[in-house]
């Protein structure tokens, strides 16, 4: 077996896709959701419940874990793999979005970022170069490219000055990456929901090459239509051979609109952070079940679930545990979630290699406007 990073196309269906994504820690089907693994634990869920729902790829972040435990900590246990028991491939967040997100009194100059720690307020500096370090310190097996995202809506000329600054972090992250058989790094496409600016960045990121392509700067407040037309007018230009990542997304609606405009890999805190607060996702929509109505209700979230929750408590315990406050509600309905999240995605491949996928996606949608079962 080959360990060259490559993704492999087993079928299409309009601009949709199916494939393989070959890496150092194994082969991921694509399209694929990676549950988002922050500081080194998909939160709630023990690294088998996550391996049991199908997942192949988790998502770790270079802002959290560089402030705790640090990264070079990490590199000592023997990197990300081993210290959190994910042999599987890791795609590491670059820590830009993050900054921008969580830390305080951040500085953004031209060849960098300068901020405070969200935990203790102690200070730290984030470079395309350091970012780049820390991954590889992390054992990345993708590692992102350093970028700014300015908030939506900004004025056009800020959207276009940052995509330009991200462009030129991205040729330094480049240079910073050390490449390994099996290992990649991707860039990530910035420029609002300006057609021209997402093109022109698509064109400086494919002259700089990279593995893969990220698309960043969506599902930032501009809405799902929004969205739709930015893929709509930026996935074609990305090269077919390799592998589009829409960073941050989404609801289920979302996962099927992007994968029908050619993206291959999403993450998302939502399947995640609802199972923490009582929501459920499920074929007919998402369920609350702090709800009252929940309360004698013996059936399983979903009938067509494989998840333990599902397999082996009903509605009513689970309402019962989120009414108590017991931490085993958010432990199962995180499983609920992810395995939901993986069972669209195992769905939507197959749709895609037999050749189904416009009916599957009617079907999706219409199961999803439906009442609760
Ligand atoms: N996560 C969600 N959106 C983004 C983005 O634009 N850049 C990075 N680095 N991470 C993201
Ligand atoms: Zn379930």
């Amino acid at each position: 077996m080959s360990t060259a990073f490559r993704w492999v196309a087993q079928a299409r269906a309009g601009r949709a896709r199916a494939g393989h994504l070959h890496t150092a820690h194994g082969v991921v089907p694509t399209p694929t959701f990676m549950p988002v693994g922050t500081v080194g634990t998909v939160k709630a869920m023990t690294m088998d419940a996550v391996r049991s729902t199908g997942a192949g790829i988790v998502l770790g972040n270079t802002y959290h874990l560089m402030l705790r435990p640090g990264a070079e900590r990490v590199r000592a246990q023997g990197g990300l793999h081993r210290f959190m028991d994910w042999p599987g491939p890791i795609l590491t967040d670059s820590g830009g979005f993050q900054v921008m997100s969580l830390g305080a009194l951040r500085k953004l100059d031209q060849d960098g970022v300068t901020f405070n720690s969200h935990i203790d307020g102690s200070k730290h500096r984030l470079t395309p170069e350091r970012s780049t370090d820390i991954q590889n310190a992390l054992d990345a097996t993708i590692t992102m490219c350093f970028d700014e995202c300015p908030a939506l809506p900004a004025p056009t000329e800020t959207i276009a000055q940052s995509m330009r600054l991200s462009m030129r972090w991205a040729a330094r992250c480049r240079e910073a990456f050390v490449p390994r058989p099996g290992y990649a790094q991707y860039g990530i496409i910035q420029g609002g929901t300006e057609p021209e600016l997402r093109a022109e960045s698509v064109r400086a990121l494919t002259d700089i090459g990279f593995e893969g392509y990220a698309i960043g700067g969506l599902a930032v407040g501009e809405g799902q239509a929004l969205m739709f037309a930015t893929l709509d007018s930026t996935v074609p230009l990305i090269p077919q051979d390799h592998p589009r990542y829409l960073m941050g997304v989404g609801t289920p609606d979302d996962l099927l609109g992007a994968v029908e405009r050619g993206v291959d890999m999403f993450d998302c805190v939502m399947p995640t952070r609802a199972g923490r607060t009582a929501r459920a996702y499920t074929e007919r929509g998402t369920l609350n079940l702090r709800n009252a109505r929940h309360a004698d209700d013996m059936r399983p979230i979903s009938p067509h679930c494989d998840c333990l929750a599902c397999s082996r408590h009903s509605r009513a315990y689970l309402h019962h545990l989120f009414r108590a406050n017991e931490m085993l509600g958010p432990m199962l309905l995180t499983w609920h979630n992810i395995a939901y999240y993986q069972r669209l995605m195992r769905g939507i491949r197959a749709a895609i290699v037999e050749g189904t996928l416009d009916a599957h996606a009617t079907w999706l949608r219409a199961q999803w406007a439906m009442d609760d079962w």
